[in-house]
């Protein structure tokens, strides 16, 4: 009795385990590595990679070939500053206990190819991260993804929350009545929307109306009504971590 009720109590102890971020320090005082390297995370946990100079990005690879994207795998893009730590965070998310392979995608003095690599929940024998350094030291070459928007994970401002742009397409119509007679007129237009938001904000874009202006022209009298009518784009609400992946889609498809 008495270690069934320590056991249970452990067992409450491991699921009340609050989900925490891991700062990752990338490229920290011009040396090519992720610091720290060899990442214990749990489930459920964030890794926030934070940026110095020169240019590094956080690309996924699998353990089998370093210096390559794995596909579906994620990228924060190239993330250049110059005297100082970026003012740009990259965080992911640990979806499961599988070990994640990272490393630099820089083909600038081969950062890959020079140890810039890093591991999430690596093995402690066989496929560790110092054999996935060896093999990436081998490498012949390093390449990126083409994509120019974060993949898989969120690029935030730090203290800023995500900077997420959009745009809506909407037709317009102007619809003029003068002396009786009434003329329509539908066209298509977009709005581009910039904003900045915390992860944990919903954000939510809707439709956009006109005013409904009135004016006398020549002897009769014309009155002129415009309204949007929001596009596929309208309503995008999100929360959570999925602002960002929204988005990020939503850009993708632009
Ligand atoms: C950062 O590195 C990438 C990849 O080599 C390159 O395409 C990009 O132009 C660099 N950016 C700057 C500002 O140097
Ligand atoms: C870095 O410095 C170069 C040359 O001084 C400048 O053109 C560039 O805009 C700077 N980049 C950033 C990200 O500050
Ligand atoms: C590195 O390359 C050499 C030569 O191709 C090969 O013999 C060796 O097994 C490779 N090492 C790793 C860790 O892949
Ligand atoms: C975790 O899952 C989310 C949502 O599917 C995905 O965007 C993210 O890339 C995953 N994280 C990793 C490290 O694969």
């Amino acid at each position: 009795m008495y270690f069934s009720t320590a056991h249970l109590a452990a067992a409450s102890a491991a699921l009340a385990q609050a989900a925490i971020t891991i700062p990752v320090q990338v490229g920290k005082g011009g040396a090519l590595t992720f610091v720290p390297n060899d990442i214990k995370a749990n489930v459920g946990d964030s890794i926030e990679f934070s940026f110095f100079p020169k240019n590094h990005s956080v690309t996924q690879s699998s353990f089998a070939d370093p210096c390559h994207p794995l596909a579906g795998g994620f990228f924060s893009t190239f993330i250049p500053t110059n005297s100082s730590e970026s003012s740009e965070t990259f965080t992911i998310v640990v979806n499961d206990t599988k070990p994640i392979w990272i490393y630099c995608a820089q083909t600038v003095k081969s950062h890959c190819q020079s140890g810039m690599v890093a591991s999430i929940n690596a093995p402690a024998t066989g496929n560790t991260l110092a054999a996935f350094t060896l093999k990436a030291s081998n490498a012949t070459d390093s390449t990126s993804p083409p994509n120019t928007v974060p993949l898989g994970g969120i690029l935030a401002v730090k203290g800023k929350g995500t900077g997420v742009t959009t745009s809506i397409a909407t037709t317009v119509t102007t619809t003029v009545t003068r002396d009786g007679s009434t003329y329509a007129t539908t066209y298509a237009t977009a709005y581009g929307t910039t904003y900045t938001t915390d992860a944990t904000q919903q954000v939510s874009t809707s439709g956009v109306s006109g005013s409904s202006p009135t004016k006398s022209s020549g002897a009769g009298s014309t009155s002129v009504s415009t309204t949007a009518q929001p596009g596929a784009a309208t309503a995008l609400t999100a929360n959570g971590a999925m602002v960002g992946a929204m988005m990020l889609g939503a850009l993708a498809m632009l």
